[in-house]
């Protein structure tokens, strides 16, 4: 016979589990890690979409910036054979799960409406899988963004740095005058996405090289060399607590004045724009020193598993995702640009304009690349050994020298 305690303990499980099978064939069960202010606001977008187009949501948020906390939440719903219907996933994880032979092919919804067209080959790269359609790309950010607060930008001097040179010396009076230069959270993803920006800024050959192609010449070399000099110099402008700050929080640090700037992907910007912030007028947003006219880009996308039923609900949910209207109105306010060609840009603000501009231009002169930081550059046992040494370097474990050549060895040993 069952204890009292026991029979509880049973009664509260099946009550458990009935809430977590509500979800009906019409409904979607979405994974994400849209939890901040302006990511949440985006995706309310999303959600009332579906709403009106009687799809109903599930919702399951895995909090942390790039998503590493969900790819791991990811992989626990699977192995215990309960994926959930759409994920939102980065770049090189897509071909990983699709190479598992799990995902849903979108091919019907995809032909109906003509994506092969309107989405960028740098996109459908990840979005198609031996021929087949298996996500649905919803955004285009980019990583090579610098987020200043116009005031304190005044108070430096009023000039958007062009230069590294000229970004060192803003920074050194953002400290003159009392504030933290850099607003920066010490998370692996965060301090790669710095990384990012300070690999492209000393080129476009040797950021494909390097990230790309993963030439241990490049990795190990001279520039590299340069790139932690630099790394440690931004180490140098953030505060003392920064260790561990969540990348949003970073951002407010920008938006209240406490800090002059922040080097982060144009979710930043979802930030601001939720703060009532204006472009050109509270703050500034500009490409990393040195990275004008390149991008560094990740995609958010979402994959269908394939599930036994809910199939209609995730045709539906990917149509939605493409559809212009949606992808104007979900872009604007993530911060991000849209995944298809052919949106306007007319609901967009001045950065996001810029954001479209400079995309469009980045993959017309060989300057558009896969963001390493975000999972576009290579697979995630890669990513995780640059993320490693980026961040061992940030804390002090390494010299510039040493951290170069210990990235030539824990990028092979990775690969
Ligand atoms: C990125 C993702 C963005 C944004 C950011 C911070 O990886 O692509 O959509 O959410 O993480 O959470």
């Amino acid at each position: 016979m069952k204890s009292v305690r026991g029979l509880k303990l049973t009664v509260s499980a099946a009550i458990m589990a009935a809430a977590a099978t509500t979800a009906t064939a019409s409904d979607v069960e979405v994974l994400h890690w849209w939890t901040s202010g302006g990511e949440a606001a985006a995706l309310n977008v999303l959600k009332e979409d579906l709403s009106g187009k009687g799809v109903g949501w599930q919702d399951m948020p895995v909090a942390g910036g790039g998503g590493e906390a969900a790819m791991t939440a990811l992989r626990a719903r699977v192995t215990a054979g309960n994926a959930p219907t759409a994920v939102q996933m980065l770049g090189f994880d897509i071909k990983d799960w699709a190479n598992e032979g799990v995902l849903g092919n979108l091919n019907d919804v995809a032909a109906a409406e003509g994506w092969d067209d309107v989405v960028p080959a740098a996109l459908q790269e990840f979005s198609k899988h031996d021929g087949n359609w298996i996500a649905a790309p919803v955004n285009v950010h980019s990583t090579n963004w610098v987020w200043i607060n116009k005031s304190a930008l005044d108070a430096a001097g009023g000039k958007a740095p062009e230069t590294w040179e000229e970004m060192v010396s803003v920074m050194e009076a953002m400290k003159e005058n009392g504030i933290t230069p850099l607003a920066h959270g010490g998370q692996a993803w965060q301090d790669a996405t710095l990384f990012d920006a300070v690999v492209l800024s000393m080129g476009n050959d040797f950021y494909k090289a390097s990230m790309i192609d993963l030439d241990p010449e490049a990795l190990g070399g001279e520039q590299m060399v340069e790139v932690f000099n630099r790394m440690a110099t931004l180490r140098s402008m953030v505060d003392d607590n920064f260790s561990g700050r969540d990348w949003n929080l970073a951002s407010a640090m920008v938006i209240n004045g406490e800090a002059g700037m922040q080097m982060m992907g144009d979710w930043a910007k979802g930030e601001f724009l939720k703060a009532g912030l204006t472009a050109e007028e509270d703050f500034v947003c500009i490409r990393f020193p040195g990275t004008q006219g390149s991008v560094t880009f990740n995609s958010d996308q979402f994959v269908m598993f394939d599930i036994e039923e809910g199939g209609d609900a995730q045709q539906a949910m990917a149509a939605s995702v493409m559809d212009p209207g949606f992808q104007s109105a979900f872009n604007v306010v993530k911060g991000s640009v849209p995944a298809r060609t052919d949106v306007p840009n007319d609901d967009f603000g001045y950065c996001g304009k810029k954001g479209m501009a400079d995309l469009a231009e980045a993959g017309s002169n060989g300057g558009l690349f896969g963001s390493m930081a975000h999972g576009h550059a290579a697979p995630a046992a890669v990513k995780n050994a640059v993320y490693d040494v980026v961040t061992a370097h940030f804390n002090g474990e390494f010299e510039a020298e040493e951290a170069a050549q210990e990235l030539v060895n824990a990028v092979e040993a990775a690969m």
